[in-house]
């Protein structure tokens, strides 16, 4: 039994170790300045703070990612009337990429923005001060995702209701490893394979 065994318990260990040194990369500072520059100013006008959606931060970067590398023109981001942004043929790819489907984030809504060096103070004017701030003034927004690449960010509103929730379609397992979070998860298969 041992030779089967030892594998096993090696490839566990070993996912366990990458798993934990590999933690959610944390290094979005723009990121994480705008969600709370944009969650002020859903105070400043009464409304509840939106929450961070993971699914809608997957599709965020997946969009950013299609932008990068494309100069900021008066023909994209926040100069733009919304609706106008360039579409992406390949939007269903992005859209499975984070588990997602058309039919739970058709009243989500995605704004691209471009701001050389991703200055903080003038990214988040970029929303509050443009078209897009009808969107953040908008109860029926309830959640949010943002991704970066080079000079776009990009963010993404769900909603809470099932056309726009942004749900993944879900599976038991990936549904408890979200729950536990990856690295309680890695911790759990360490502990297995320990007791193997
Ligand atoms: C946008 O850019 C195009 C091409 O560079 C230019 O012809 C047009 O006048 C610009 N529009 C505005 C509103 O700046
Ligand atoms: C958005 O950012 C660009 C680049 O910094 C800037 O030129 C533009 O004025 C900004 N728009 C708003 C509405 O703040
Ligand atoms: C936000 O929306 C409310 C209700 O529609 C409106 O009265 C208010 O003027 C808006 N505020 C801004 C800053 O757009």
């Amino acid at each position: 039994m041992a030779p089967i065994k030892f594998p096993l318990l090696l490839s566990l260990l070993l996912s366990s170790i990458f798993l934990t040194i590999n933690p959610v990369k944390c290094d979005d500072d723009e990121e994480d300045t705008l969600y709370d520059g944009i969650n002020k100013y859903r105070a400043s006008l009464n409304l509840k703070a939106l929450t961070k959606s993971e699914n809608a931060d997957c599709l965020a970067d997946k969009i950013a990612d299609q932008f990068k590398k494309q100069p900021c023109t008066n023909t994209t981001g926040a100069n733009t009337v919304p609706g106008t942004e360039p579409q992406f043929s390949n939007y269903p790819d992005l859209l499975s990429k984070c588990h997602l489907a058309i039919s739970n984030t058709r009243d989500g809504i995605v704004m691209p923005a471009c701001v050389p060096g991703l200055v903080p103070t003038k990214v988040l004017t970029n929303f509050t001060k443009s078209l897009y701030s009808d969107n953040l003034n908008d109860s029926k927004f309830t959640g949010i995702g943002i991704g970066s690449e080079d000079n776009w960010i990009v963010v993404v509103l769900t909603t809470n209701t099932p056309t726009g929730d942004f749900a993944p379609y879900s599976s038991a397992a990936t549904n408890l490893i979200s729950k536990i979070g990856l690295n309680h998860f890695s911790f759990l298969l360490l502990v297995a394979s320990i007791f193997l």
